[in-house]
């Protein structure tokens, strides 16, 4: 069977080749399609980014107009989905809705499960998995919550109409605020790809079944929401409302994920890929800084903590030796906490995010006709043995 080489964990194999993400863990330098994540957070929007990332080019303002266009157009789900959230207990998790409501997606657009799919039918796979996902998000809450659902709004932009149908209701008005709306395209365009991260390469696993896109984004957002992968922001909060809880010593809670007869963790700290800093941890912390402070929340007990916190272990020889530094998560959470946004929610704004990461990573696998996707193994189980009748065993 020829010679198989193990690397558990895919720590050192290479499983593709890609020109969407470049990413250099020891520098510190993340890029999509070339261009550095700090301009990109702090100039464009995240629907611009889900373009350059899908597509390959920042789009010309006719491009951009046409797909933010077709993206609007998109937004209502088939009534007939609607039935089957109805069927969801108000006590499922949001993940769990919006994993099975995407995959669904498939048996109503049939056309998707296809060895060849025309240009036409993709960019329209594109958009309506675009388009869906923050509509199916945001009812995925209203569902948690018991609160009537809200259809979109095709007048408001991508972030604001999301915001929209999570936190208004039938009875009020409701405005939405361009601090919230501004804070949101940041924290979405920081998580919009992160090459071969485990959903990533799920999706493109599934996807090169010649499987929808529908179904394989599904499973990219089961692998997401495992707390190894797109749990953490959620367990950053749960931790620091921990240490609040606890008196707010945040020396006490330093020196326990020191110790090697716990096995605590300072969550939010540390990456398997950046050994220096995590260029989007930079970027995230301003952005609280700033978002806190413009809705008069700058004395967040929360975002106290979370300083001290950093400022201790940067200055700690056990982190310093180890390359531990505030990741992504570290401050992600308090800004959505900040936004209004539950905590069980975090994940699938995650999901929301990473979505066109995902998609061009499929569309990638796709046009460059990878062939399927197939691990080999070494086997360690028995040689070989006669079969026993069951009353002889
Ligand atoms: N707190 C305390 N000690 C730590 C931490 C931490 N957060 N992270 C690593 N260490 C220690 C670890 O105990 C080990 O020490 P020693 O060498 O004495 O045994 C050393 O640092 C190396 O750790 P490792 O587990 O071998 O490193 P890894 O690269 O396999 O793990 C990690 C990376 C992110 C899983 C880990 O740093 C961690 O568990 N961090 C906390 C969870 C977290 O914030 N996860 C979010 C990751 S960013 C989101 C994303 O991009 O998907």
């Amino acid at each position: 069977t020829g010679y198989v080489t193990l690397d558990s964990g895919y720590k050192n194999t290479g499983a593709t080749k890609s020109a969407i993400t470049f990413l250099d863990g020891e520098e510190g330098i993340l890029r999509y399609r070339g261009y550095p994540i700090e301009q990109l957070a702090e100039k464009s929007s995240f629907l611009e980014v889900a373009y350059l990332l899908i597509y390959g080019a920042l789009p010309t303002e006719k491009e951009f107009a046409a797909f933010n266009h077709e993206i609007t157009q998109h937004t209502l789900v088939h009534e007939d989905i609607r039935k089957i959230l109805d069927g969801f207990p108000s006590s499922a998790h949001p993940m769990g809705i919006l994993s099975s409501l995407i995959c669904s997606l498939t048996a109503f657009y049939p056309k998707s499960i296809a060895p060849e799919i025309s240009k036409e039918e993709l960019d329209l796979n594109i958009v309506r998995l675009m388009a869906k996902i923050s509509t199916i998000a945001a009812w995925s809450y209203k569902n948690s919550v018991g609160h009537p659902l809200i259809y979109p709004r095709n007048d408001l932009d991508y972030c604001a109409n999301f915001l929209y149908m999570m936190f208004s209701f039938p009875t009020e008005k409701y405005e939405v605020n361009p601090i919230v709306v501004r804070a949101l395209n940041k924290l979405l365009i920081l998580h919009a790809d992160h090459e071969q991260n485990c959903s990533t390469s799920t999706v493109r696993l599934v996807g090169s079944a010649n499987a929808s896109l529908y179904g394989s984004v599904s499973a990219g957002i089961n692998a997401l929401w495992g707390p190894l992968h797109g749990g953490a922001n959620q367990e950053v909060i749960e931790m620091l409302e921990s240490i609040e809880a606890d008196g707010g010593d945040t020396s006490k809670w330093i020196a326990k994920a020191k110790s090697k007869d716990d096995s605590f963790r300072l969550m939010g700290f540390g990456h398997r890929v950046y050994k220096n800093f995590d260029p989007r941890a930079t970027i995230i912390k301003k952005a609280a800084d700033e978002v806190l402070q413009a809705l008069g929340l700058q004395d967040s007990p929360l975002l106290k903590i979370a300083q001290e916190l950093e400022q201790a272990a940067l200055t700690d020889q056990y982190f310093i030796e180890r390359k531990l530094y505030p990741n992504v998560d570290f401050y992600s959470g308090i800004i959505y906490k900040a936004l209004g946004i539950p905590t069980e929610m975090f994940t699938v704004m995650f999901a929301l995010g990473r979505l066109p990461g995902w998609i061009a990573q499929w569309k990638e696998m796709r046009e460059n006709k990878e062939p399927i996707g197939r691990p080999r193994q070494i086997y360690t189980g028995e040689l070989e043995r006669d079969y026993q009748d069951i009353n002889a065993r």
